[in-house]
């Protein structure tokens, strides 16, 4: 498990940020993931849980991102280690104040911080964005924006990496179509032409909203095979590439984030249905356990936080 980093500092400095964070608290509690604050810091409306579904067919977007999409640190000493899975999904993000306008102008990701828990009751603000994100080696050409949503954070690139190579070496060839997208994107590209199509309802069943895309983590990707020219379906889990990935994904530190809703109630806890294709990195530890689960066990269920 990682380790928490704390800023160091004078103690003025340090009763400054207390100071600013308990008057900003609502601001700051939307980057915590804290949905009872209300409103981002850009003043996005807090999210609420839309009812669940089943995928309405098993279409592949042209060029798409997902299946019915229209488009294709701070420095310190380390300290404690976080007390449970919970703490670690919430916390473990640093911002910035603006002396200008006392509001929270930067939100970062601290350089280990890869299980955070973003879904509809755990939005991010518009303006996170990881700072530490590569280009991925193995992507499908042409989908998404080259220099943008090829990019992952380091430590999921690498995992990422290691598993196609080692998955190539069994001859399954998989690639990445989209990793991080962002907030932008996801509201352009992806939910509101979603919405268009489809309607509010339909879009959600398989959309985020802007937000509250794990994308948008620089943590999350969504994974395409050989055998369906590294298309995404929703049939992918029946391939010998979607079977690979979910007997091994956990080896490299990933897990499959929206399990299969046949078995549980169709959407109830991830609020998606099932994505075979979007591999979300929370460390091999953590995902290792999950496997150990079976494969119905949400992330929500495994930290414990289903609110
Ligand atoms: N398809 C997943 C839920 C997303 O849009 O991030
Ligand atoms: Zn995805």
């Amino acid at each position: 498990m990682a380790r928490y980093k704390k800023k160091s500092g004078s103690l003025g400095a340090v009763a400054l940020i207390v100071l600013a964070a308990m008057v900003l608290s609502s601001v700051i509690g939307v980057a915590l993931g804290n949905s009872e604050t209300g409103k981002t810091p850009s003043g996005t409306p807090a999210n609420t849980v839309e009812p669940s579904g089943t995928p309405s067919g098993n279409t592949v977007e042209p060029g798409g991102n997902e299946p019915g999409g229209s488009d294709p640190q701070n420095g310190g000493e380390q300290t404690d280690k976080p007390s449970s899975p919970k703490e670690t999904a919430l916390s473990r993000q640093d911002f910035t104040i603006d002396p200008a306008t006392g509001l929270a102008k930067e939100i970062k990701v601290v350089d280990d911080n890869y299980m955070l828990l973003v879904n509809r009751t755990h939005p991010l603000a518009q303006m996170y964005k990881p700072d530490d994100m590569v280009t991925v080696k193995y992507t499908v050409s042409g989908v998404g924006v080259k220099g943008e949503t090829d990019q992952l954070r380091k430590v999921a690139a690498e995992a990422f990496e290691s598993m196609v190579e080692a998955a190539a070496a069994q001859e399954i060839n998989i690639k990445m179509r989209t990793g991080y997208r962002s907030y932008e994107y996801q509201r352009d590209r992806l939910y509101n032409p979603e919405v268009k199509n489809k309607g509010e309802a339909e879009a959600n069943k398989s959309t985020a909203k802007p937000g509250q895309s794990e994308h948008q983590t620089g943590l999350a990707l969504d994974v395409g095979g050989e055998s369906q020219k590294y298309a995404l379906s929703y049939e992918f889990g029946e391939t010998k590439e979607g079977k690979w990935v979910a007997e091994h994904c956990h080896e490299f530190g990933f897990i499959i984030r929206y399990v299969d809703g046949t078995k549980k109630e169709p959407g109830k806890l991830t609020g998606y249905v099932f994505e075979p294709w979007h591999i979300r990195y929370i460390g091999v530890e953590a995902a290792t356990e999950m496997h150990q689960h079976g494969g119905s066990l949400t992330y929500e269920e495994y930290l414990g936080i289903l609110d």
